[in-house]
């Protein structure tokens, strides 16, 4: 054997090392998930949003309480699981999230959507806050992403690949389930609520974008941009959960509006619309 192959195999050795490792902390986050129940549906409630959507007989766990998952630093992100019952249908509710500029790394920030998906979780909602950039975009709409740009320069998969997960180069080419958005328009049109569609951009925050990034942005075919759920989606659509992604417009983007961006504009317009979009959800999720 050459020196080369010893330092090949030890290199092995110790990615296979990598991998157990996170498939154990995935395992046991989701051992202690069960606890709460066996829910098929999980909903990632975004900034300002945590409060919008009741489940009944809800059993909850803070983060801190899970092994493996760091807490959550943002104002307006409580960091809680609960599991509870929406028309009968079993559902796990995810209140706050994590954030790559946090700081946590990528692996860490899709830590949850893995356990959901060891927990026997098939279908993912995804909520998020996000700036206005395509032109007629209000401040306040609900849009239904489409797609996405993954614009965070990081890959939640890279670096060894957890094989028991998924497959090493996953097709990304309809992350936002298609017959899903569907379900999702038909149900907003019976509560008479108003779904637009867009490109969601992830950046990494936490500053927000400059004019001249917004522009940028649009150039790409970017319609929102936001700080979050790009890395989740990865990770969910990595794991064979079908994913369905409803933004926010909390407000324009930098230099749509002649106006300064603000983290409580954001809280302020998501609070604004968060009894529409629990509406919407309650009808919807016991229907994915
Ligand atoms: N940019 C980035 N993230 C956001 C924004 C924004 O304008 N609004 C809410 N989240």
């Amino acid at each position: 054997m050459t020196e080369w192959s010893v330092v090949g195999v030890r290199h092995q050795g110790k990615e296979k090392g990598a991998r157990m490792e996170e498939m154990e902390r995935i395992a046991r986050a989701a051992k202690e998930l069960a606890k709460l129940g066996a829910p098929q549906v999980a909903v990632v409630l975004g900034s300002g949003l945590s409060g919008v959507f009741p489940v009944e007989g809800e059993r909850t766990l803070p983060f801190s309480a899970i092994p493996g998952f760091p807490a959550p630093s943002v104002a307006g992100h409580a960091g809680e699981i609960a599991v509870g019952t929406v028309s009968g249908r079993t559902v796990l509710v995810q209140r706050g999230r994590l954030h790559f500029y946090e700081g946590h790394s990528l692996a860490d920030v899709v830590l949850p959507v893995r356990a959901y998906a060891r927990l026997g979780v098939k279908v993912l909602v995804l909520t998020n806050a996000s700036g206005g950039i395509a032109y007629g975009l209000e401040a306040g709409d609900l849009v239904l992403l489409t797609d996405h740009i993954n614009f965070l320069g990081q890959n939640p998969l890279q670096g060894p690949n957890l094989g028991p997960l998924g497959p090493r180069f996953p097709d990304m080419s309809e992350v936002y389930d298609r017959a899903l958005r569907q379900v999702a328009h038909r149900v907003a049109g019976e509560v008479g609520i108003t779904l637009k569609e867009g490109v969601y951009l992830a950046t990494l925050g936490p500053s927000y974008e400059t004019p001249a990034e917004i522009r940028a942005f649009r150039a790409l075919g970017a319609d929102l941009v936001g700080m979050s759920t790009v890395p989740e989606a990865i990770a969910a659509r990595h794991a064979g959960l079908k994913v369905l992604g409803i933004s926010c417009v909390t407000n324009l983007a930098a230099g749509v509006s002649p106006l300064p961006l603000s983290h409580e504009e954001v809280i302020e317009t998501s609070q604004r619309r968060a009894a529409d979009l629990g509406r919407l959800l309650t009808a919807l999720v016991p229907r994915l």
